[in-house]
């Protein structure tokens, strides 16, 4: 996500910028890159188990989040390079995954040093808590100091050899992941994906092309893209959050298949869970009448990029004919203004504190997701499921690949405002007795793949196995 196109703005990208591609070649470049059909995942998730695999675990397919991992007997030492770590109460997407994988890994037991900056900039010291240690090496502008981490690292390192380097992203830029033999990345966000949602972004924007020429950003995908299909072999393992980014990564980057492996991102089953007396109470507080024929909901920052206006627009029509139905804005932005435009059957709440957003998804039939962002795995969509709710989102490779993977579980639409009242007539139809019984379906679903256990479990298999071929074997008479 954002980690992946910041640091990469810093880094290599100047010289790239210097040849350009006029502005045909990349549309018909991209053009064809869309086109060349592929599939989604490479088997469908839903209604495959995987539970009864046996083989090599390298050999998989299909996220390991399926799998269920018995105990470690055995300790890992791990360093970790990750562009932030949350010190302030409202952390993003990206590092609450990360803080949440480490803490438990290091609850397991292992040793884990992270190599990173504090969320805010500030200084602070750095974090020993039991065997998870916290190095905060930043430079003047507050970004991880490369040197200064690899000082630190190599003295850890010193002191018992690490088995494994782990990266979110492009923390550890490729040209050091080159001098490190054994380096797994988590790709968060590849550019191949980046280049879908600008795409989508310049046709929402500029759907008559009276604006001259594409976007910037839409011009300069395509360099970016060729960039990182040279360097991602610099990296020895490859982890992706989604079945597609995974079959990018074997079929456009040309990774081999064995070092591509899926490996989802999970969220703290406890602090999400369903409960309806919260969220009639929320309603309640939050002024929505009894007669309320459905109640959506949508969180996260509204700005453009989160699929804002595609929402504004697409409800204000359906909203006319609709009467009965609310939506509930959780968040702050620009768009929040626009919002409460709409009339009252439309409740900007602001942004929510971070123990209010269960409370939020219980409160809904329906969890709203318009983002333009097709990369990546969004977490709101897991958390939503997490409190028994269907969801409504755009049909990007990433999401109907690996969370809405059935219209069991909820609706998508493409990114036009045609194709979103439509799902949103197709919720109205259905009703609330039908969104609920989805709800139920998408909380198995989430609880089955989506936790916080399973992401680390699977990543503390994935360790092991590189560290040791002997645990890539599954199952171990160990495993459950
Ligand atoms: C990064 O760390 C190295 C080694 O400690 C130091 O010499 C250098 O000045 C630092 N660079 C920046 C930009 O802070
Ligand atoms: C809900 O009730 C209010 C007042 O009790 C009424 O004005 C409104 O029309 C009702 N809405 C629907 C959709 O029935």
């Amino acid at each position: 996500m954002g980690l992946k196109h910041q640091s990469y703005r810093n880094s290599s990208s100047s010289k790239l910028l210097c040849f350009r591609y006029s502005a045909l070649a990349l549309i018909f470049a991209s053009l064809f890159l869309f086109l060349v059909p592929f599939r989604y995942g490479p088997e469908p998730l839903f209604g495959t188990d995987h539970t009864h695999f046996n083989g090599d675990l390298r050999d998989t397919r299909f996220p390991w989040n399926h799998l269920c991992f018995g105990p470690a007997f055995e300790k890992l030492k791990l360093a970790v390079f990750s562009k932030t770590w949350p010190v302030d109460a409202a952390p993003g997407g990206m590092e609450r995954h990360a803080e949440t994988l480490y803490r438990a890994l290091a609850a397991r037991g292992h040793e884990i040093h992270i190599f990173t900056v504090p969320s805010d900039r500030k200084s602070h010291h750095d974090i020993h808590q039991g065997s998870l240690h916290v190095y905060f090496a930043a430079n003047d502008h507050g970004s991880v100091n490369c040197s200064l981490a690899f000082e630190i690292f190599n003295r850890v390192n010193a002191n018992g050899p690490f088995d494994y380097v782990h990266t979110e992203s492009v923390s550890l830029p490729h040209w050091r992941a080159k001098m490190v033999a054994n380096v797994a990345v988590t790709w968060h966000g590849i550019w191949y994906e980046i280049m879908h949602s600008k795409l989508f972004q310049e046709l929402l924007s500029n759907p008559d092309s009276l604006l001259p020429g594409p976007m910037t950003e839409l011009q300069e995908a395509m360099p970016r893209l060729l960039d990182e299909i040279r360097f991602f072999p610099s990296y020895t393992q490859h982890i992706c959050i989604s079945n597609n980014a995974a079959d990018v990564l074997v079929k456009i980057y040309q990774l081999p298949k064995r070092k591509v492996h899926v490996i989802l991102n999970g969220v703290d089953e406890t602090k999400f869970t369903h409960d309806p007396i919260v969220g009639a109470r929320f309603r309640q507080r939050h002024g929505v009448p009894g007669n309320a024929s459905i109640v959506m909901g949508v969180a996260g920052r509204l700005v453009r990029d989160k699929g804002h206006p595609l929402l504004y627009e697409a409800f204000s029509s359906f909203t006319r004919r609709h009467p009965g139905v609310f939506l509930l804005v959780a968040g702050s932005g620009p768009w929040g203004r626009r919002y409460a435009e709409l009339g009252p059957t439309v409740k900007v709440l602001g942004a929510l504190d971070p123990s209010e957003l269960s409370e939020f998804y219980n409160a809904l039939d329906v969890f709203v997701n318009p983002t333009l962002r097709p990369q990546g795995l969004d977490l709101t969509l897991i958390e939503a499921m997490h409190c028994g709710k269907p969801v409504l989102t755009p049909n990007y490779p990433s999401i109907v690949g690996t969370v809405v993977v059935s219209e069991e579980f909820g609706y998508t639409f493409s990114p036009n405002v045609e194709s979103f009242v439509e799902a949103l007539e197709l919720v109205v139809r259905d009703g609330a007795k039908k969104l609920w019984n989805k709800g139920k379906v998408c909380k198995q679903h989430a609880v089955s793949l989506f936790t916080a256990s399973k992401m680390a479990s699977a990543y503390e298999r994935f360790f092991l196995c590189m560290k040791n071929s002997r645990y890539c074997r599954y199952p171990l008479p160990t495993d459950c």
